[in-house]
C-alpha cells in the first residue's frame, strides 16, 4: 500500500482534476442534468406577457427560452436558445454601477444614490428622504450613474468614445465578447420614453444630478446602455464574474475589486428584481437583476453565474420562466444562504 501510494503521490494533482475534484462541481454532468430538468420544467410555464410598452420587445417571440451556467472554475453549459441575442435592458444598471464604484468609490457614488429599496415599481416618479434615487438598480438610481459616468468619469470623451468605454468594460466582463446594439430598440425605447423624460425633469428640479448633466445626453446613454444585444452565453460569463470575486472565470483578469463586488452583489440582493425583491430574497436569497427584456442574471457566490431568457413577464416585471427556475434552483440546491 505505502509503494501504491508513492507511485500515486505525484499524480494526485492531474487524477484529481481528471475525476473533477479540483472543480467547485464536481459531478458536473450530473449538475447539468438537474439543470435540464428544470428548464423542461419551466418550459411548460406559458404565464405572462411581452413588455408591450416598448413596441421592439413586444414583438419578440415569446416562445424563446435559454439558460446559461458558468462556474467560477469555468465549466460552462447551455440548454434552449442561448446564442439569440436579445436586449440586455435594466441587467446593465448592476454593471454600470459597477464601473462606477471602480472609477469613483462607494463613498463618492453613494453622496448621489441611496442603498434602499423603494418597494414601488421600477420607473416610479419617487425619490427617498433625502430627494435622491433609492438605489442604481431602479429607473432615477440608473439614470443619475449614467450621469455619473457622463460627467465624473472620463469627462473629456465625446459621446462615442464613453459608449466605446463601457462597451470595453462589459466586454472585460464577458471574457472578451464584444455585444451588439440594437438600434431598432434604442429608437423604440426613445420614442417611448416619456416616463424616463419626467424621472429626469424631476431629479433635475430636486437637483439630483452633478453639475454639467446634460439631460438628454445623459437618457440617450441610458437608452443605449439598455439597447445592448446579449445571449445568455455571454452573460452567464458575466454572472460568474460577479460570482468569482470580480475575476473573470474565462480569462482570468481581475476585472472587479472584491469591494465593488460586494457592493454590487448587496444591491442586487436587496433591490435587484423589482417590486419583487423581497419575495425574491425570501424564497432564493441570491443576488440577480431582472430586465423587461426578460432576461435574469443570478449569482451563487463563489460557486457560479446563471443568466436565463424568457420575454414573458409577471406583473413586477420579472421574467416568469427565470423566476421559475431560480426557485426551483435553491429547491434542489441548498444555494439559499440561510
Ligand atoms: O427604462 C426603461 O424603461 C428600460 N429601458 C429598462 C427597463 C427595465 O428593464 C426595467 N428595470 N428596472
Amino acid at each position: 500500500q505505502e509503494k501504491l501510494k508513492k507511485i500515486i503521490q505525484p499524480h494526485m494533482d492531474i487524477l484529481d482534476k481528471f475525476f473533477g475534484r479540483h472543480f467547485v462541481v464536481a459531478d458536473f454532468k450530473s449538475f447539468t442534468k438537474d439543470i435540464e430538468e428544470i428548464y423542461w420544467k419551466c418550459k411548460g410555464n406559458t404565464a405572462g406577457k411581452n413588455a408591450s410598452y416598448i413596441p421592439q420587445l413586444a414583438r419578440v417571440n415569446p416562445n424563446y427560452w435559454g439558460v446559461s451556467v458558468c462556474t467560477i472554475d469555468g465549466q460552462r453549459f447551455s440548454i434552449g436558445d442561448t446564442t439569440i441575442p436579445f436586449t440586455i435592458q435594466s441587467v446593465c444598471k448592476p454593471l454600470n454601477y459597477a464601473v462606477a464604484l471602480e472609477h469613483l468609490s462607494p463613498i463618492v457614488v453613494h453622496q448621489y444614490v441611496g442603498q434602499e429599496p423603494s418597494g414601488r415599481i421600477f420607473n416610479e416618479l419617487v425619490l427617498d428622504h433625502n430627494k435622491q434615487p433609492h438605489n442604481p438598480m431602479i429607473n432615477s438610481g440608473a439614470i443619475l450613474i449614467c450621469s455619473l459616468l457622463q460627467t465624473l468619469i472620463r469627462s473629456e470623451m465625446n459621446l462615442a468614445e464613453k459608449f466605446d468605454f463601457m462597451q470595453n468594460w462589459f466586454s472585460r466582463m464577458a471574457g472578451g465578447e464584444r455585444f451588439g446594439f440594437n438600434n431598432s430598440v434604442f429608437l423604440s425605447e426613445r420614442e417611448a420614453a416619456d416616463r424616463n423624460y419626467a424621472l429626469g425633469f424631476y431629479m433635475r428640479e430636486n437637483k439630483v444630478f452633478p453639475e454639467r448633466t446634460n439631460l438628454r445626453e445623459c437618457l440617450d446613454f441610458y437608452f443605449q446602455m439598455c439597447s445592448q444585444d446579449v445571449t445568455c452565453e455571454n452573460m452567464c460569463v458575466i454572472a460568474a464574474t460577479l460570482a468569482n470575486g470580480g475575476i473573470c472565470p474565462m480569462t482570468g483578469e481581475k476585472v472587479f475589486s472584491t469591494q465593488t463586488v460586494r457592493d454590487v452583489l448587496s444591491l442586487m440582493h436587496s433591490c435587484g428584481m423589482y417590486n419583487y425583491s423581497g419575495q425574491f430574497a425570501f424564497n432564493v436569497g441570491l443576488p440577480a437583476k431582472s430586465g423587461v427584456g426578460g432576461g435574469v442574471l443570478l449569482v451563487v457566490p463563489n460557486v457560479a453565474g446563471f443568466f436565463t431568457w424568457s420575454p414573458p413577464l409577471d406583473e413586477c416585471g420579472n421574467s416568469v420562466r427565470g423566476i421559475q427556475f431560480c426557485e426551483e434552483l435553491v429547491k434542489l440546491y441548498n444555494f439559499h444562504p440561510y
